[in-house]
């Protein structure tokens, strides 16, 4: 860490103080802090994750002008936009900001959220890439999950970290999330440096369950020895609806009754095929061989044989034999 990278995160622990503050005890605040204890963020969770406003006025120019802050360090924070002419003004405006935390708790970025969604602004802004914030490496709350998550509880892993933050709230504090990018290479690392159990947690829609086939696939491919569970909420609601909705219990029953890998990919491969038609029906078989053939245990593998074969009402030997060439060699 260089005396630049100090002085940044300096700048980013600055506005977080600056931010919190007008979210919590200014009038400009307070319909930014409604919508929060709308959404039932509790003044505590606010207090824990250093939640904030950035108002429609542009205050953070001045407030660092005032303190004549470095000219060029403002330019490379992240925190500001250039016009034309190469004067900087606030990037964030009007929006409620949720402070990213790097895995020793600085913050290195931000991201900021409309209070009320619509088409023509994204949903979330998010700082620009900079000498201290590469979205790709970030896991927001690791920091706070950490000692969990070597403690005791699976790392929890889910798509938004408006996820995180509700789950943490009602007492399930393992949660980690991307920056709403597929899992990179160096999360996982990470990931796997502090646990061996995951359980992925996305949204209940369709990107969702994209994204967990995508999240499946990144860890096989880094032959990561992590063992994946996979949660699906229902009704296309998100884990942060879930928990709102239903409470910390019923989540915790989902991660008791998480699915393998392996059943996830069987009902996702599934809703490919139309197996209404006999062709589909054997593209599917074929296709679910190869997943079956990539489970390690002899007699899951077995298990998973019988269901097809009852569910398609085909002969089993015909399958097992179509299955061996396929099983890997036991190493
Ligand atoms: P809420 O609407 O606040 O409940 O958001 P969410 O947490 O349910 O987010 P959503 O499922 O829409 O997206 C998951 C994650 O993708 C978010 O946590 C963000 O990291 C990211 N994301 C969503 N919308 C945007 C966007 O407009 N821009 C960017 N850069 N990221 C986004
Ligand atoms: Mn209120
Ligand atoms: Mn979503
Ligand atoms: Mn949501
Ligand atoms: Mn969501």
């Amino acid at each position: 860490e260089n005396t630049q990278q100090k002085q940044l995160i300096e700048l980013h622990e600055q506005t977080v103080k600056l931010y919190h503050h007008i979210l919590t005890n200014t009038k400009m605040g307070q319909p930014a802090l409604d919508y929060l204890h709308q959404r039932g963020v509790s003044d505590d969770t606010i207090a824990i994750y250093q939640l904030g406003y950035a108002p429609s006025q542009r205050l953070l120019k001045p407030f660092f002008d005032e303190r004549k802050t470095d000219f060029q360090l403002l330019r490379k924070s992240g925190l500001f936009s250039e016009d034309q002419e190469g004067n900087l003004r606030d990037r964030f405006v009007d929006r409620v900001m949720y402070p990213i935390r790097n895995g020793g708790g600085q913050t290195i970025a931000f991201s900021g959220r409309l209070l009320t969604a619509n088409s023509d602004m994204p949903k979330y802004l998010n700082s620009p890439e900079t000498e201290i914030f590469n979205k790709r490496k970030v896991l927001f709350n690791l920091d706070l999950a950490r000692p969990n998550i070597r403690g005791k509880d699976p790392a929890i892993l889910f798509e938004g970290f408006m996820d995180v933050i509700t789950a943490y709230q009602a007492g399930i504090k393992s949660g980690i999330a991307s920056m709403g990018t597929s899992l990179t290479e160096q999360q996982i690392y990470d990931i796997k440096r502090i646990t061996h159990e995951v359980v992925i947690s996305y949204d209940g829609d369709t990107p969702g369950q994209k994204a967990i086939k995508r999240a499946i696939d990144a860890f096989n491919q880094q032959q990561s020895h992590v063992e994946m569970k996979i949660i699906s909420v229902p009704d296309g609601m998100d884990p942060d609806e879930f928990i709102r909705k239903k409470g910390a219990d019923a989540f915790k029953q989902l991660i008791t009754h998480a699915q393998a890998p392996i059943e996830f990919e069987l009902s996702y491969l599934k809703k490919q095929f139309n197996l209404d038609s006999e062709v589909d029906q054997s593209h599917y078989i074929a296709e679910a061989l190869k997943l079956i053939s990539q489970v390690d245990s002899g007699i899951s593998r077995d298990l998973y044989l019988n269901r097809l074969a009852d569910e398609f009402s085909v002969d089993k030997k015909l399958l097992s034999q179509q299955l061996a060439p396929l099983t890997r060699k036991p190493t």
